[in-house]
């Protein structure tokens, strides 16, 4: 089973989002075997899950497992992160494209380092102006480690039931990231 964890302890930064989006797209649009949990006390995408019994298999079965996390650094994600350096985990971690997610992510990158699970990490852009160039931001991040070459645009709403184009954004993460 693979894990793919949404981190980060910035908050508002599109985990939850991506959690649910990336169920959607690997259960429905894929047909894969997804189940999923939720370290964060506001539930948001295990009560989507609730709402989504059909595109959610036992732990089991799962081929896909999908964490979503609390923006904070807590002791269940610390425990999650820990459990994951002996797993075949990936980690993103949404970033939105300012100074003060970069100063996160170099602090999100000494915990990973720490743990020892920094290579099972990737960082990518969430919330991008359309046509805007962030070769700085990639720069930056490139030093902490891996950055995925997709980035994500600000969207008027990521709505509950996801839009072709917010599904085609998270279909060609997963694919990078997951291959
Ligand atoms: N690319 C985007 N374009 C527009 N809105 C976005 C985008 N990504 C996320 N959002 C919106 O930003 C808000 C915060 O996103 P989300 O709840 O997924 O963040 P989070 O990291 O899970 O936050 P928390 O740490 O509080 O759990 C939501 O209203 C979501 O719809
Ligand atoms: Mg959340």
């Amino acid at each position: 089973m693979r894990y793919l964890i949404y981190y980060s302890s910035k908050g508002g930064v599109g985990k939850s989002t991506f959690a649910k989006i990336s169920h959607l797209v690997l259960a429905d649009n894929n047909q894969k075997k997804v189940a999923g949990d939720d370290t964060d006390p506001q539930q948001h995408y295990a009560d989507w899950m609730s709402h989504h019994k059909n595109l959610v298999s036992s732990e089991e079965d799962a081929e896909f497992f999908i964490y979503d996390t609390q923006g904070a650094h807590t002791a269940a994600n610390a425990e999650l992160l820990t459990a994951a350096c002996d797993a075949d985990a990936v980690i993103l971690i949404p970033v939105k494209p300012s100074n003060d997610d970069l100063k996160e992510a170099q602090r999100i990158a000494n915990r990973l380092t720490q743990l020892n699970i920094m290579d099972k990490a990737i960082f990518f852009l969430n919330g991008c102006v359309a046509n805007s160039n962030y070769s700085n931001y990639r720069a930056e991040l490139g030093k902490l480690g891996k950055v995925a070459r997709k980035q994500i645009n600000n969207r008027k709403a990521f709505a509950e039931i996801p839009t072709a184009r917010e599904i085609n954004d998270v279909s060609a993460l997963l694919l990078e990231v997951l291959i």
